[in-house]
């Protein structure tokens, strides 16, 4: 039997400009994906936005040509709008609409800050960061959903449309949106980020009014099963529906909404690309001078400086490794990039002082001769220099205490068109499902991440080029495009009288 045809980008065209004819296609996400801010010398320059769910996105509205809806967080980005909100993006390379929505100082410091990140953010993680709810947050919260709400139906205009929601920063969206009496809105959403079980659930105050928001979905989506079974046990005990098991739908208030497992990915392809390009191979000779590697080998770990990403457990565990292991000393230099990241909120300015303090005692304790173990930068770098330090690195470091994805244990992967290189990767990310020619650790457990640096520097290379070799095929299949067009598939497939397809277009 012939294997069906891989998703690419012309794929999903494909799909969204014949099937999808006439239906506009929107994405609302709290995070836009490229953010305007005035430079040094005062002029105003763009950026690609950090963070998973931008990284995903962004190719899938180049290949829809839809319209991004996101908020406009960068102080230059009134700026460079036209008079409806809206500017075309990519910035180099314009060709679809990004609509930007308003928030005041204290609307971002509640709703996003407050609510989304103090809240519900801790809740799902289960890191053992005590989540907070504030009455002040939660109005704020139900203000912001309103003011999304009212931009997407100015943007949906009189057709038909299927809106893309991401995330928690808008659980009551949906429901509102179907309450807005416009008849031809097919509602799904994208849940990024873990959904814990219902004891788990329970301190959030206004847990129904949640669910219930997340219930005028059509389609809901979470990356694994487990999250899905969260879902609906959480669904079961805090409102009245009707849970199917077997059919994996809730039904409520004569709606049905469907409830899926989608595991997230990246554009493999242009990952790929990027890897072979001559910018890269610049920046690689560039980090070779900079972290001064000659023959030293590198590890590295990338992300947003978030409490959830293990990075204080992964310094202890390099600081075990060195204790365990003095024959390796001045023979490998490890590099933490973390991007500044919702630097308001307590929480995070106290691991990323943790972090700090941690760089310096690892330093201090074991560096001699010129030679530092670890070099820390707290920056936010684009894809070229993320990229060329994934062709670099000897091992990765992906520790996450809990993570619903993990989308840059799949970039490091894709980036490695050499097949050569060690991820290590966390057990409790959703990539590990995945990635499991990976080298899984227990982030919590020091000891098993000290164990996994030594397994990993010492790894021969026909075993290295053998893991890698799974995972590549693994990304490559599964891409974002895969992602994007089973989403999009299944939403045909659903007998919504708003879109009226209800067509099976057999998409596995
Ligand atoms: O992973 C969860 C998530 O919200 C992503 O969806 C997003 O890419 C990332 O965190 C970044 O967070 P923020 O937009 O708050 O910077």
């Amino acid at each position: 039997m012939l294997a069906p045809p891989a998703w690419t980008h012309d794929r999903l065209h494909d799909l969204i400009t014949t099937r999808l004819a006439g239906v506009k296609f929107i994405v609302v996400s709290n995070r836009e994906p490229y953010m305007h801010r005035y430079g040094e010398g005062g002029e105003a320059e763009w950026i690609f936005t950090a963070g998973g769910l931008a990284t995903a996105l962004r190719p899938i509205l180049m290949a829809s040509k839809g319209t991004w809806i996101a908020h406009g967080a960068g102080d230059a980005d009134r700026g460079t709008v036209d008079e409806h909100d809206r500017i075309s993006v990519p910035p180099d390379n314009p060709c679809y609409t990004l609509r930007r929505v308003w928030l005041t100082r204290e609307q971002e410091e509640r709703y996003y800050y407050g609510f989304a990140n103090e809240g519900l953010w801790p809740l799902c993680h289960i890191t053992f960061t005590r989540p907070a709810f504030r009455l002040a947050d939660w109005e704020s919260y139900q203000e912001v959903n309103r003011l999304f709400a009212q931009a997407v139906i100015e943007e949906a205009g009189d057709g038909p449309a299927i809106v893309f929601i991401q995330d928690y920063h808008f659980c009551l969206l949906p429901r509102m949106l179907k309450d807005m009496g416009k008849p031809n809105l097919t509602v799904a959403q994208f849940w990024h980020i873990p959904w814990p079980n219902h004891d788990m659930f329970r301190p959030c105050p206004w847990k129904s009014e949640l669910v219930d928001g997340m219930l005028g979905n059509d389609l809901l989506g979470f990356h694994i099963r487990n999250h899905c079974q969260n879902f609906l046990e959480t669904v079961d005990r805090s409102v009245e529906a009707r849970t199917d098991r077997e059919k994996w739908h809730v039904s409520r208030g004569g709606r049905t909404t469907a409830i899926r497992p989608f595991p997230i990915s990246i554009d493999y392809a242009e990952d790929v690309a990027r890897a072979e390009s001559p910018e890269v191979a610049a920046a690689m000779e560039k980090w070779r001078r900079k972290l001064r590697l000659k023959d030293r080998l590198l590890g590295a770990g990338i992300e947003r400086l978030d409490y959830t990403k293990g990075i204080p457990e992964r310094l202890r565990a390099l600081d075990l490794f060195l204790e365990q292991h003095p024959e390796w000393h001045r023979k490998f230099v490890f590099l933490q990039i973390a991007a500044p990241s919702r630097t308001h909120i307590p929480a995070y300015q106290a691991v990323e002082d943790e972090i700090e303090g941690l760089v310096e005692h690892i330093n201090w304790r074991w560096g001699r001769d010129g030679w530092l173990p670890v070099e820390f930068l707290k920056q936010h770098h684009g894809p070229t220099d993320m990229i060329a330090l994934h062709r670099l690195s000897r091992f990765f470091l992906v520790n996450s205490l809990h993570d619903g994805m993990n989308l840059v244990a799949k970039e490091f992967v894709a980036s490695r068109v050499d097949e050569d290189g060690v991820l290590i990767l966390s057990r409790f990310t959703g990539a590990f499902r995945e990635l499991d020619s990976a080298i899984g650790v227990n982030p919590f457990a020091i000891h098993e991440t000290a164990d996994a640096i030594h397994q990993a520097l010492t790894m021969e290379q026909p075993e290295r080029m053998a893991r890698m070799r799974k995972m590549r095929e693994c990304v490559a299949v599964n891409n974002v495009y895969r992602w994007a067009g089973k989403i999009l598939s299944h939403v045909m497939k659903l007998d919504t009288p708003e879109l009226g397809l209800n067509v099976d277009i057999g998409v596995e």
